[in-house]
């Protein structure tokens, strides 16, 4: 399949294919395709996976090792520059497979963060996080769920594959703490994913007049102006979305010293290059990696 032409100076693809569904968004509704996870990636073997005996119901597993990454596909924390360069390519690739899908996503909490300051992930941080709207989040569970999208990258000769999940309790609107990550989007190979919440109508608010109350199952809320219109704009050198209002969502979640500290978790930001550079010392105590869990 061929990537519209202005993604193509984006994203590192040289190839995309959906394994087991057609690369074309279906004109007519397919039947669901759920994908044994088995028979997915090289790794499957590994089982790494956090048992949760206080939380029976949570559908996603975490590695018993470190919470960023699925134990099924991980069997071990990755360094700091091999993590940077792997979610950079998981970022790369989620929005380039969401933009092909059409479904509506954006960035939020540490990655807009990232965004915020040089358009590119924290390099300390071991997570990403992406929003979407109700209307996609439906769309992924019914024709996208475990649907594995193969992606060729520079340097990687025999390419990598990602797969979309989606968890079973994203029809319940009510807040579950154990499943209020919607969705995932997964590195077949490291492990590392990305998190995707759904912004959800709070219709407990709407019932009492409050119009535009927005709701995420991770117990974040908004306002409908907070979000939407989505603004466009680049992140890692992709094409993304951000929230409207994206300084005031930014505030209320980390406070303003986030948006003018220049030295924070063991790095520094250089405004001439525009890039946050680790501290010495804390390279040499190894600090860069957060604890496990
Ligand atoms: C996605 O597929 C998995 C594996 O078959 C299944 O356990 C899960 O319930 C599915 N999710 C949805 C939203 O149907
Ligand atoms: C939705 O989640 C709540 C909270 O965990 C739970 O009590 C309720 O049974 C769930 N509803 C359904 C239909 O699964
Ligand atoms: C939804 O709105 C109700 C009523 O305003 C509020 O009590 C509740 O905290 C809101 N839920 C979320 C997740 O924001």
């Amino acid at each position: 399949m061929h990537l519209p032409l202005g993604l193509l100076a984006c994203f590192p693809v040289v190839v995309h294919s959906i394994i087991g569904i057609p690369t074309h968004p279906p004109l007519e509704p397919l039947p669901r395709r759920d994908a044994p996870v088995l028979g997915v990636g090289s790794r499957s073997h590994r089982r790494h996976q956090n048992a949760y005996p206080d939380e029976p119901d949570k559908y996603f597993h975490e590695a018993d090792f470190d919470r960023h990454y699925d134990g099924r596909f991980a069997n071990k924390r990755l360094s700091y520059d091999e993590r940077r360069k792997h979610l950079t390519a998981l970022m790369q690739t989620y929005l380039s497979t969401m933009n092909d899908i059409g479904a509506e996503t954006w960035i939020m909490h540490g990655s807009l963060l990232g965004w915020w300051w040089n358009r590119k992930i924290l390099p300390w941080d071991s997570d990403i996080d992406a929003m979407v709207s109700e209307k996609s989040i439906h769309h992924l569970a019914d024709y996208y769920n475990m649907t594995v999208h193969h992606y060729q990258l520079p340097g990687l000769d025999e390419g990598r594959d990602y797969m979309l999940e989606v968890n079973p309790h994203y029809i319940n609107d009510s807040m579950e703490s154990a499943n209020k990550i919607d969705a995932r989007w997964i590195d077949t190979d490291t492990g590392l994913y990305i998190d995707i919440t759904t912004l959800r109508r709070n219709r407990t608010a709407e019932a009492r007049g409050v119009e535009g109350a927005m709701m995420v199952k991770d117990n974040h809320h908004y306002m409908y102006d907070d979000i939407f219109p989505l603004r466009e704009s680049k992140f890692e050198g992709c094409p993304v979305n951000v929230p409207f209002a994206y300084s005031e969502v930014l505030i209320e979640e980390y406070r303003e010293g986030a948006l003018s500290q220049t030295v924070f978790a063991g790095h520094r930001f250089e405004p001439e290059t525009q890039e946050w550079i680790p501290l010495r010392h804390a390279v040499q105590q190894n600090k860069l990696l957060p604890p496990g869990p």
